[in-house]
C-alpha cells in the first residue's frame, strides 16, 4: 500500500514511522509512506498557505490552491506508476464520518490512499466539495490539526495489511474486530500479589478456553460498551448468553 500524507508539519510524522510495526512494515516494503509539505506547493515568496475567511470571523483557513496542486501532482505520479485505480482522497476533519475498525478494514483494501491534514480554523470549502472523496473524524473533539488523526488512521489501517503483524490471528481477535471488546488476557506469573490467573486458562482444554473467552468478551462488552452488542454479529448461543448476563446485571 502507498500512503501520501499532505501536512504543514512533516516533522510530526518522523517518530511514529521510524519505530515498531511501522518501521518493520516500511522496511519490508509492505507499505510506503510519503509525507508532503503543503507549503512546497505554494508559488509566492513567503509560501503562504492560509488566509482570512470571506465574511469575517476569527482564525485563518487553509487556501485551496496548494492543496489542489499537491494532490494533482501526487495523482499524476500514481497514474504513471499503476494506472488509474480508485484512489481515496481523505480529509481529516472533525466534520468527517466517525472512524471505526470497519472503516479501517475498508481502507485497508485500497492500494493507495491520500490523506490531507487540515489546520487552523479549517480548509476552504472547495477542497471539501471538489477535491476530497472522503472525510474522516477520529472522534467528537477538536484537535489542533489533522496530523494526529492521520496517524491514528494510518496505524489502524497498516496493522491490518497482510504480513504486517506477526500473526494474522491477532487481528481477528482484536477488540472491535468481532464487534465485541476483546476478552481478558494474562501472562506469567500465574499468581501475582495473590491475584491468580483464571483456572480455565491453565487447564489446557482448548474448547473450554474458547468458550470462556467468548463469554468474557460478551460480558465485558455488556459492562463497558453495551451499545456495541446490538450491532455485533452474535450466534444464537451468544445472544442468549448476553440476555442472561444482562438480566443478571439488573
Ligand atoms: N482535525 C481536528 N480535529 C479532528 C478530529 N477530531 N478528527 C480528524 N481530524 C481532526
Amino acid at each position: 500500500m502507498h500512503i501520501d500524507i499532505l501536512t504543514l508539519f512533516p516533522q510530526m510524522f518522523q517518530v511514529p514511522f521510524s519505530i515498531g510495526i511501522f518501521k518493520r512494515a516500511i522496511d519490508r516494503k509492505l507499505v510506503r509512506v510519503n509525507i508532503h509539505n503543503i507549503r512546497d506547493y505554494t508559488h509566492d515568496k513567503h509560501h503562504i498557505v492560509d488566509d482570512y475567511a470571506y465574511g469575517g470571523g476569527a482564525g485563518m483557513l487553509l487556501k485551496p490552491e496548494p492543496i489542489f496542486e499537491a494532490v494533482e501532482s501526487i495523482k499524476s505520479d500514481i497514474y504513471l506508476e499503476q494506472g488509474a485505480d480508485e484512489l481515496p482522497i481523505i480529509l481529516l476533519t472533525p466534520q468527517g464520518r466517525l472512524f471505526s475498525q470497519q472503516i479501517a478494514h475498508e481502507l485497508s483494501k485500497y492500494s493507495h490512499l491520500i490523506l490531507i491534514c487540515g489546520h487552523y480554523e479549517g480548509v476552504d470549502e472547495r477542497v471539501h466539495e471538489h477535491l476530497v472523496t472522503d472525510k474522516i473524524s477520529i472522534g467528537d473533539y477538536v484537535l489542533s490539526g489533522g496530523e494526529l488523526a492521520a496517524m491514528v488512521v494510518v496505524d489502524a489501517v497498516v496493522r491490518l495489511l497482510p504480513g504486517v503483524l506477526g500473526s494474522e490471528a491477532s487481528v481477528l481477535n482484536d477488540s472491535h474486530a468481532t464487534g465485541l471488546l476483546e476478552y481478558s488476557q494474562y501472562t506469567r506469573p500465574a499468581v501475582y500479589r495473590g491475584w491468580s490467573v483464571p483456572e480455565v486458562l491453565l487447564s489446557g482444554n482448548h474448547a473450554q478456553i474458547a468458550k470462556w473467552r467468548r463469554e468474557q468478551a460478551i460480558q465485558r462488552t455488556l459492562e463497558r460498551r453495551p451499545e456495541l452488542l446490538d450491532k455485533a454479529n452474535l450466534s444464537l448461543e451468544g445472544r442468549q448468553l448476553a440476555e442472561r448476563l444482562s438480566l443478571r446485571g439488573k
